[in-house]
């Protein structure tokens, strides 16, 4: 039996020897062991996972089809470089990536080892398919964290203060979250006025013509699971077309299953990617990513442009293999949209009793749940932390994006009793928060992007 509180001893010696620029801090768990949507950390506290590792285990922890597969393929061949020569795995999935993309007409892949790489991916192959340099990105985004996607990211000063000059070509435009909304606007208004600002640079100092991808989340994840009002969605992509722009979409965190429908641009009727990234939960987690798109797209760059040492590797391909027959056989994706209406119907009575929550927005089994200062209407990170602290001292796993939005994330094949387990501590959380009973945690100040 480990020793009682070896999370504080274990985390006391990582401490010594790991960067703070590489971890997000929360709670002072150290995680051990996972099985479906129940992690456990070293003194053996187990705790729901609201948040499946990030959206990166849909298919859930240590799923065993996932799991016989890496053990398979790793007694067989761990590695041999895909840069080189091909492996059974990688080869196979391929197709059946290329198969499954949103995207008509021949489609081509090309591994990666993370979300960013995939992203920095989609900007080279923009840039030498168009001939054009200009990239347009939103705020709010969060791409990744190598210079490319970190400089088309933009979600929290920590991700480009200090570290310039970034990538250059990259232009922001402001996405349309709902807090932006002013009030009394209606929709319509609300459209226009967002596409407006969009266009202010392209009437400005951004000749179209000299652009190569718009880069956008459907569903912004960590700007606050957030989708893109449709009919802005539809604005921009018109735009794109008739510019000859590519449309570049990034499914790292809301791909594979998380909003209902196997891709979240799907939720977006008529509207097609020329090219997209995927991560995350392609292999249950292991590293793979992978660059989509259009075959013509995806040859205009010659050999070598693109090739990563492990990407593409044998284990982490099986693993994908596997992941995607979990997705496919235990219909993962139909498991979203429908736990998903539970979650909604949950948090929009929770909405109606509770004045704090400010809006729920929720696509699949994947919500934003705004926390607010009831007298203002305005973000409340005090409440949100506060509320985060005490569910999971409950026993369930939960974190906030932005500050005052609690994410919720679970893996796709959490069971019904254990979702209902987590309404129920959340439940009591809120309550708690509403009679005043909740303090912050000593550390607040530190929790938290
Ligand atoms: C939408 C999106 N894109 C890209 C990334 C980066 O992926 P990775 O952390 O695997 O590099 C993330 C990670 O959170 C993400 O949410």
């Amino acid at each position: 039996m480990e020793e009682k509180n070896s999370n504080q001893q274990i985390l006391a010696a990582e401490e010594q020897a790991y960067s703070s620029a590489a971890r997000i801090k929360y709670y002072d768990i150290v995680i051990d062991k996972g099985q479906g949507a129940l992690i456990t950390d070293v003194d053996g506290n187990e705790y729901i996972d609201l948040l499946a590792s990030a959206s990166s285990t849909n298919t859930g922890h240590a799923h065993p089809r996932v799991v016989k597969a890496i053990q398979d393929q790793a007694a067989k061949l761990i590695q041999y470089t895909p840069a080189y020569f091909a492996n059974s795995q990688a080869a196979r999935l391929a197709p059946r990536l290329a198969a499954l993309a949103p995207i008509s007409g021949p489609v081509e892949v090309g591994w990666g080892n993370s979300g960013s790489d995939a992203n920095d991916a989609i900007i080279k192959f923009a840039r030498a398919y168009t001939g054009r340099q200009y990239i347009v990105s939103f705020t709010g985004a969060y791409h990744g964290s190598t210079y490319g996607s970190m400089t088309a990211s933009g979600v929290t000063l920590n991700m480009s203060r200090k570290m310039g000059p970034l990538l250059p070509g990259v232009v922001k435009v402001p996405f349309p979250s709902p807090w932006d909304k002013l009030e009394k606007e209606s929709e319509e208004e609300f459209v226009d006025r967002l596409f407006a600002a969009f266009m202010q640079p392209f009437e400005t100092y951004l000749p179209a013509e000299e652009v190569a991808a718009i880069l956008i989340e459907p569903i912004q994840g960590d700007g606050g699971i957030i989708k893109t009002p449709p009919a802005y969605m539809e604005k921009v992509y018109r735009f794109a077309k008739q510019n000859g722009i590519l449309f570049a979409i990034d499914e790292v965190n809301q791909g594979l299953g998380r909003t209902g429908k196997w891709w979240s641009i799907q939720n977006f009727p008529g509207i097609e990617p020329d090219l997209m990234s995927v991560g995350k939960s392609l292999a249950s987690g292991m590293p793979l990513s992978a660059v989509v798109g259009r075959k013509e797209i995806m040859e205009s760059l010659g050999p070598a442009a693109n090739t990563y040492t492990t990407a593409g590797n044998p284990v982490t391909a099986a693993a994908a293999n596997a992941t995607l027959d979990v997705i496919e056989e235990e219909h993962l994706v139909e498991r979203s949209a429908k736990l998903g209406q539970k979650a909604k119907d949950f948090f929009e009575q929770e909405q109606a009793k509770y004045d704090f929550i400010g809006d729920t927005r929720m696509y699949g089994l994947n919500g934003g749940i705004s926390i607010v200062n009831p007298a203002t209407g305005k973000g409340d990170i005090e409440a949100t932390t506060k509320l985060m602290y005490r569910i999971f001292e409950l026993g369930a796993i939960i974190i906030s994006l932005r500050g005052n939005i609690l994410r919720f994330q679970p893996p796709l094949v959490i069971t019904e009793a254990q979702l209902a387990k987590a309404f129920a501590i959340i439940d009591q959380a809120f309550s708690e928060l509403a009679a005043g009973k909740l303090a912050l945690p000593k550390n607040a100040e530190e929790l938290g992007w």
